[in-house]
């Protein structure tokens, strides 16, 4: 599992995103042996900022998101000595010939990160094919989100494009990167048990919940105008829902296992307007208590404007319209200010066909197979076996065949969705990135959602902070005689 020599150049090395996220998890595959002695980092801001306070900044961020007790001192050195930094606006074609000195006699292939807004993406794509620093090795790595509907994703996509093949192109969903995630794959397609029953034959219905206790994090400028069906549905469900719905893949290369992704985006029932109505509900939150502190509600969140309608929740009951999956429903929610952390997806079962226990038993006989992807990640199949006692009969207990992942692997410290990230770009393996026809599919089905939510001009409803959404969302599910899954 070696990753293998590269030049990482880090656009927006000052970023959010790279002090919190990328620098730590560069450090971790540093502090497990998975950098080559010659990779190089290169941090590229607009700030001025020479070489040492860089690497102070750098350091700094370290100390905060990386344990105490992992941070090395040995190893942190020779993380340090990797790391350079150069100024630049990334708009202006002047600064990039720096870049190409930057490569000179370098044989390893340059990998260009891209944390910072998809508006510049194209401008800094030609900026560095005109300097010639690319070559036919380079790759690029681009950040979510790209585009806000299908025409800007095209846009943006064709930028990149104009400059780097889709084989070159590595667009990042980290929850691709999540360990459980992955582990879809291995349950799915590993386990005879499992691929004999996934179909609508023995499924009833599938549930997704990827509930967040943050708020929007004072990124209200980018928030209000994606709201929660943009910011987590178009690209972390859909790609969940792709894994459960998939059709086995011929093998583990990227295309092969992008194309049955595409096949179900394509296969995503459309809304119409009375299931608009029944099965999609949007909520808002307003002011509540979370862990007992107070927290404000979305309108009043710092930059707030008042008579804002953007979604900060949102709960669907949708289908994969085809052969595996016809009349299973997808329920699917996701929220920010809920009560806890929470993501989960649970597979529901279908009842015996003939039952022959408790008739007041009856409710309880049914598998569900409950994956969780975090706080504690672990797998959880319920299943019914007798009650023990003597005076019990024949009652049944629903008791799950639990793996957790933390003791079942008490020594493995279960890597950020970022490490395992960057290892498969150095490594120039794209299985686990989004392909511009997965992007476009995504964001054609939730357009249509998102015109019909305007043509129709409803407030989203509202939900307390720390609640579990509005009301009507649990609603929507026991109008079907079923509730989401609780056991958390
Ligand atoms: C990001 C969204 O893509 O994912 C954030 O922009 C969200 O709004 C985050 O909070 C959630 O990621 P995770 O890994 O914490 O579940």
């Amino acid at each position: 599992d070696l990753g293998t020599a590269i030049d990482l150049a880090l656009f927006g090395a000052l970023g959010d995103l790279a002090q919190r996220k990328l620098f730590p998890a560069l450090f971790h595959l540093e502090r497990e042996g998975l950098l080559d002695p010659s990779t190089r980092l290169l941090g590229l801001a607009r700030q001025e900022l020479d070489v040492d306070a860089f690497k102070a900044r750098v350091e700094k961020s370290l100390k905060t998101y990386v344990k105490a007790e992992e941070l090395d001192r040995e190893v942190l050195g020779r993380f340090m000595a990797r790391l350079d930094f150069l100024q630049l606006d990334f708009t202006q074609p002047e600064g990039y010939a720096a870049i190409r000195e930057w490569r000179q006699g370098a044989e390893q292939p340059m990998v260009v990160y891209l944390s910072v807004g998809a508006k510049i993406y194209g401008d800094i794509c030609r900026n560095l094919d005109a300097s010639g620093s690319l070559d036919a090795s380079s790759r690029v790595v681009v950040e979510k989100p790209i585009g806000y509907d299908l025409e800007s994703s095209a846009e943006v996509n064709d930028a990149i494009g104009s400059v780097f093949p889709e084989s070159s192109i590595y667009r990042i969903d980290h929850y691709l990167g999540k360990e459980t995630v992955q582990n879809l794959i291995a349950l799915r397609f590993a386990n005879p048990l499992f691929g004999t029953q996934w179909n609508q034959n023995h499924i009833s219905h599938v549930e997704i919940t990827v509930a967040e206790k943050v708020g929007i994090e004072g990124r209200w400028g980018y928030f209000d105008e994606a709201g929660q069906l943009r910011d987590m549905v178009q690209n972390h469900l859909l790609q969940l829902v792709c894994l459960i719905a998939m059709d086995p893949p011929a093998n583990l290369d990227a295309d092969a296992i992008r194309d049955e992704k595409v096949k179900v985006l394509k296969a995503l029932k459309p809304f119409t307007d009375e299931m608009l109505g029944r099965d999609v509900v949007r909520g808002q939150y307003i002011g509540g208590t979370i862990d007992g502190q107070t927290v404000p509600g979305y309108l009043d969140e710092e930059g707030a404007n008042t008579s804002s309608h953007t979604e900060t929740f949102v709960a669907m009951k949708t289908e994969v319209a085809n052969w595996r999956w016809a009349g299973v429903p997808f329920y699917i929610r996701t929220g920010k200010r809920m009560p806890a952390k929470m993501s989960q997806i649970v597979i529901h079962f279908r009842q015996q066909p003939h039952y022959i226990f408790d008739p007041d038993q009856r409710d309880l006989a049914a598998n569900k197979l409950v994956i969780r992807l975090q706080p504690e990640e672990g797998i959880a199949l319920e299943v019914l076996t007798k009650d023990s006692g003597l005076d019990k009969g024949m009652r049944l207990r629903r008791g799950p065949l639990h793996l957790d992942f933390n003791s079942a692997f008490p020594k493995a410290r279960i890597p950020d969705a970022y490490e395992r990230l960057l290892l498969e770009v150095m490594k120039g393996q794209q299985y686990l990135f989004v392909r511009r026809d997965e992007v476009e599919h995504a964001w054609q089905w939730c357009d249509s959602l998102i015109e019909a939510w305007n043509d129709r001009a409803e407030a989203p409803r509202r939900y307390p902070a720390g609640s579990w959404g509005p009301v009507a969302s649990i609603a929507m599910i026991t109008q079907d005689g079923r509730s989401w899954y609780e056991d958390y």
